[in-house]
């Protein structure tokens, strides 16, 4: 990608200083070298930015993701790798402002500016096996992961059938590159603006009903999503690959913040995943795990409004027990410090 485009954010005039979500080139100097090079934004509330790292580049292979630390005190967070380029030696990622961190990035992570840390490739890539027709489907977060699976089975030789799922026509973007990749491109939107009218499950169907021979569908999106295409595809029968996304702490198998159960197997999505058998996954069990610190999430990002002046939807939440705040040990600072000590005490209080 060579043009960077703003349609939205890029709210501050001013270049982000030491206390924002994303050094100076500066600071980066001494701290870190994850340049950003290139910023788009699709929409209010996802952006893409394409930061320089050319071992990471060469490294990446699709459905692997990176931990990132945005600046010295923020927390890890996980982000899938949607796109590498190893000439112009960047990964890609595709961000929805879902949090504090996230908007915090939103608002700080500028071309020229750089990520304190990037950790990566993380996670088993996923296996392409000898699939020769294989529909790939990508629903709100997962339409850009979904991207570089698309890709690789396309080089594999496989025919590869596109689903993704948006709310309208103007949050659609990336079509011409799944276009070049994809023989055939289903688009599903909610109001019917563009593509069909339905959800990504109305795709499947679709490619179901057109394709008697799919020897694969990989699913990436939200888990009541991926929940819902495994449902669809189970009566035909067909292999059904979902990539998980737990919460993460440390992505190297050492917390075991990320366990999810498969087949009845205790797994941990970031050493074992995240890409599993989505016909075995039990997704309830994975949805109640996601919302366990949701008054956590609610107060950071609150702290977070309130210290900034930004705007915030979320109700604040009660603090909570002083017993689950102890402070995470240095490599886990900032926000990772509430979330790490609540996680110790879940465990300590849940079977395993
Ligand atoms: C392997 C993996 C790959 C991911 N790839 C991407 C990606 O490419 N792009 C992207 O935008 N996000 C991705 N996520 C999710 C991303 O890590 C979270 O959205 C982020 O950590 C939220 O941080 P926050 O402080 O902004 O929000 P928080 O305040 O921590 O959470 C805000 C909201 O997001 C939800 N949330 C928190 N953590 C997760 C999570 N791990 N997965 C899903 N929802 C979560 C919370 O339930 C809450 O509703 C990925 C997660 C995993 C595990
Ligand atoms: S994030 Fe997987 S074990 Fe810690």
């Amino acid at each position: 990608m060579s043009a960077v485009t703003k349609k939205h954010g890029n709210r501050r005039a001013e270049k982000p200083g030491r206390d924002s979500a994303c050094p100076s080139k500066l600071d980066a100097d001494v701290e870190s070298r994850f340049e950003i090079v290139a910023r788009e934004d699709f929409s209010e509330l996802t952006y893409l930015l394409e930061v320089a790292h050319p071992m990471m580049a060469r490294a990446a292979r699709p459905g692997q993701f990176v931990i990132v630390i945005a600046h010295e005190h923020g927390e890890r967070i996980p982000l899938t790798i949607a796109d590498f380029d190893r000439e112009r030696g960047t990964i890609t990622l595709v961000i929805q402002a879902a949090g504090k961190t996230t908007r915090e990035m939103q608002r700080d992570c500028q071309v020229g500016s750089t990520l304190f840390g990037m950790v990566g490739p993380l996670g088993e890539p996923s296996q392409l096996g000898d699939a020769k027709k294989v529909v790939c489907v990508g629903g709100g977060l997962g339409v850009a992961p979904i991207f570089p699976q698309a890709r690789a089975f396309k080089e594999n030789g496989a025919y590869v059938i596109g689903v993704v799922g948006f709310r309208s026509k103007e949050l659609v973007f990336w079509e011409d590159k799944f276009r070049s990749v994809c023989d055939e491109f289903i688009i599903c939107s909610d109001d019917g603006s563009v593509g069909i009218k339905g959800l990504v499950t109305d795709g499947i169907e679709l490619a179901a009903e057109n394709h008697s021979d799919i020897d694969e569908v990989i699913a990436i999106g939200p888990p009541i999503m991926m929940k819902a295409a495994t449902e669809t595809t189970r009566p035909h029968n067909i292999k059904t690959m979902v990539s998980l996304n737990p919460i993460m702490v440390d992505g190297t198998g050492m917390c075991g913040g990320c366990r999810v159960l498969v087949g009845g197997e205790t797994k941990f999505a970031c050493v074992d995943g995240p890409d599993f058998d989505g016909h075995k996954v039990d997704f309830v069990d994975l949805m109640n795990r996601l919302k366990r610190f949701n008054e956590d999430e609610k107060l950071a990002l609150e702290r977070w409004s309130e210290g900034t002046g930004q705007a915030s939807a979320a109700k604040p939440a009660p603090p909570p027990p002083v017993e689950q705040v102890e402070r995470a040990p240095r490599a886990m600072d900032g926000d990772m410090g509430v979330h790490y000590g609540t996680l110790r005490s879940a465990w300590d209080n849940q079977d395993t």
